[in-house]
């Protein structure tokens, strides 16, 4: 190829490239380390002295022409595809929209739902952080460090020592007690983490803490606001047992279960085929708690619960994974 028909190809090559990366490899067929007009360059020995000046001018020439040329077909296809992007994802914000957009998230219904029962019957409500002292977690929940009763809840701690993100609402009854004398007699709303993950455990979800402090507190009112808030909170007599357990927060300690409504207690995936399903633990508060706080057991005795509010929520809604929750599917959402 002649340095005319160099010239003449590149022009054409170039006016008919159709997006950025064709145009790189036009750039690299000529201005490259192997390209025609680099290869025309090294051609120059080849050529009889006299001329060389006058063929070294004329490559060097070509060579300014198809960078520019370069240059701007790049512009312009930079150009053309950001057009094309704006208007691929055109919306215009300033159309109104048709009736009521947007409706809250089931947890956010469940949670309202819990709170305004427990406020009816005269709770307060607290809060705590997500990022909570090991020592309000544990230590002054009566479980000490190394106490095998950790393991109880896989914890994600956080770099900075001393600190985990909380595993259970709980640490909200320690630190209510600190700032508050008897009678207590809160809910402590929340999220809390663990390392948990399959069909009714997820590594974030959110608890109800309940605690009452004063000076007759015992198990039979315990079982009654419970059972009364269940009643309250299905609208219906649904079946509930309390089922002895271990806390070491609290003694005695019981689980709470209801019929799961998933199978309507057939047995299912959701209750692993038992027709139950635990959605909270309580029992009365135990007295190195208490005295953490520096409250006086001679005076004083409570009790507490503390509730899965993604159990209860999938119980109401009828949902067998706790995993929509999070997913944001709109499909899902919708419903709600
Ligand atoms: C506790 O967290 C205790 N702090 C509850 C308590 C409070 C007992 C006060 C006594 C006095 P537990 O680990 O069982 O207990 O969790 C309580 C509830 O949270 C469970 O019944 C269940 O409904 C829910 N839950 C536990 N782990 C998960 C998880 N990974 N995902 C969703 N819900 C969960
Ligand atoms: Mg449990």
């Amino acid at each position: 190829m002649n340095l005319e028909e160099i010239k003449e190809e590149a022009l054409r090559d170039i006016e008919s490239v159709k997006d950025l990366q064709e145009l790189q490899s036009v750039r690299s067929k000529y201005l490259g380390k192997k390209g025609l007009v680099s290869s025309a360059l090294k051609r120059i020995k080849e050529i009889p002295p006299e001329e060389r000046k006058e063929y070294g001018r004329k490559v060097n020439e070509i060579k300014e022409l198809i960078e520019e040329r370069l240059k701007k077909r790049e512009e312009e296809l930079k150009k053309r595809e950001l057009e094309e992007k704006l208007f691929r994802e055109w919306i215009d914000l300033t159309v109104p929209v048709r009736g009521a957009v947007g409706s809250l998230h089931p947890i956010t219904v469940t949670l309202e739902r819990i709170v305004n029962i427990f406020r009816g019957m005269g709770f307060t409500v607290e809060e705590g952080p997500e990022v909570e002292l090991e020592e309000y977690n544990f230590d002054k929940l009566n479980i000490p460090k190394d106490h095998p009763a950790r393991d109880m809840q896989d914890t994600f701690y956080v770099n900075k020592p001393g600190y985990l993100l909380r595993t259970h609402t709980s640490p909200v009854q320690i630190r209510t007690m600190l700032k508050q004398k008897p009678p207590i007699q809160m809910i402590a709303p929340g999220k809390v983490y663990r390392r948990d993950d399959d069909p009714t455990h997820s590594p974030m979800f959110h608890q109800v803490e309940g605690l009452v402090v004063n000076e007759y507190a015992n198990f039979r009112h315990m079982k009654y606001v419970i059972e009364e808030f269940l009643r309250e909170f299905f609208q219906t007599d649904l079946p509930v047992r309390f089922r002895t357990s271990y806390f070491p927060f609290t003694e005695p300690s019981a689980e709470v279960d209801i019929g799961c409504v998933i199978c309507s207690q057939e047995g299912c995936r959701v209750c692993k085929e038992t027709g139950w399903l635990e959605v909270m633990g309580c029992g009365m508060v135990h007295p190195n708690v208490l005295e953490s706080c520096g409250i006086d057991t001679d005076l004083y005795q409570g009790f507490a619960f503390g509730m899965g509010v993604e159990r209860l929520a999938m119980l109401l809604f009828g949902i067998d994974n706790i995993k929509l929750f999070y997913e944001n599917d709109i499909r899902f959402i919708r419903q709600f």
